[in-house]
């Protein structure tokens, strides 16, 4: 049996990923403050969400001892991890934002797929379990962006976690695939808040507008697909990288 853990399976990118293991016969278990009763009505049994609110650590710590008794009560050989749930928010100015909402903005993007991976790893390793873990990134984490220092300092850390993990695993001779995915713009809940931030907080805000005007945003449905075709070919997946979204569907051209 295999079981994928999707992180944000509520809405946006997140649901795809999840329908897409769904469609391949593989368990998920979703995490989100809100249930997905689409996938909940489509998929029955094949699907258990387990509502947490990822920015209390509580709650956290809670959902992720739920998440992992769940995905290791039926002796599966393989678990996937895909840490997706993200938010942008503060998009704002250094000088200008709160520490409530950084901490808030740091719980979601760095400390809860830091200790979704630190859990997986520890029951994955000591029940000879196989796992493939994909920590969802974003190009903001190699440039700088303005109005989005806390975001792309997120990201950015999300990477460096990702390559240290697998350098970690290998060095123990686990055959964990741990890697980083970059999904390009995608047509969320996420880019209608990028478009309705003040341009004082982002100076790219009309460029953002245009994306979506001129019909430049993919589809979270096409962003899942290319992930799944790269998870397909399993032995090429190179442990600590940084997969682009672009650079995939270029090279399957
Ligand atoms: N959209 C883009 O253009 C883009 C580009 C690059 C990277 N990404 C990355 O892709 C990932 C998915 O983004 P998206 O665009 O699909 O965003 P989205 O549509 O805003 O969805 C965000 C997901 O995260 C969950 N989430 C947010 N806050 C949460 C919390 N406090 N506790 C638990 N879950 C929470 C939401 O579920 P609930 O609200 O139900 O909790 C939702 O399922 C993120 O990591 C994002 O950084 C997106």
């Amino acid at each position: 049996m295999q079981y994928a853990i999707v992180t944000g399976d509520s809405r946006g990118l997140g649901e795809a990923i999840a329908e897409q293991f769904l469609t391949k016969s593989i368990h998920v278990v979703g995490v989100s403050r809100h249930s997905n009763r689409e996938l909940a009505e489509k998929y029955g049994g094949s699907y258990t969400h387990v509502a947490c609110d990822l920015s209390d650590p509580s709650q956290l710590e809670e959902g992720i001892e739920q998440v992992m008794k769940r995905v290791t009560r039926d002796d599966p050989h393989f678990i996937y991890l895909v840490n997706n749930a993200g938010v942008i928010e503060p998009i704002e100015t250094v000088g200008n934002f709160q520490s409530q909402d950084v901490s808030k903005h740091m719980m979601i993007n760095v400390t809860a797929p830091m200790m979704f991976l630190n859990h997986l790893l520890k029951e994955a390793n000591d029940q000879g379990i196989k796992t493939a873990a994909i920590n969802i990134t974003s190009g903001a984490a190699e440039r700088s962006v303005h109005g989005w220092s806390v975001y792309s300092s997120s990201k950015a850390a999300i990477n460096r976690f990702t390559e240290t993990a697998a350098l970690e695993q290998d060095m123990a001779g686990k055959e964990h695939k741990i890697f980083a995915y970059s999904p390009g713009v995608v047509d969320t809940d996420m880019q209608k808040e990028i478009r309705s931030s003040k341009e004082s907080a982002f100076a790219d805000l009309d460029k953002f507008k245009a994306l979506k005007e001129k019909g430049n945003l993919n589809s979270p449905r096409t962003v899942a697909a290319v992930l799944m075709d790269l998870l397909n070919d399993f032995s090429s997946i190179e442990s600590g990288k940084v997969y682009k979204l672009y650079d995939l569907i270029e090279n399957k051209t």
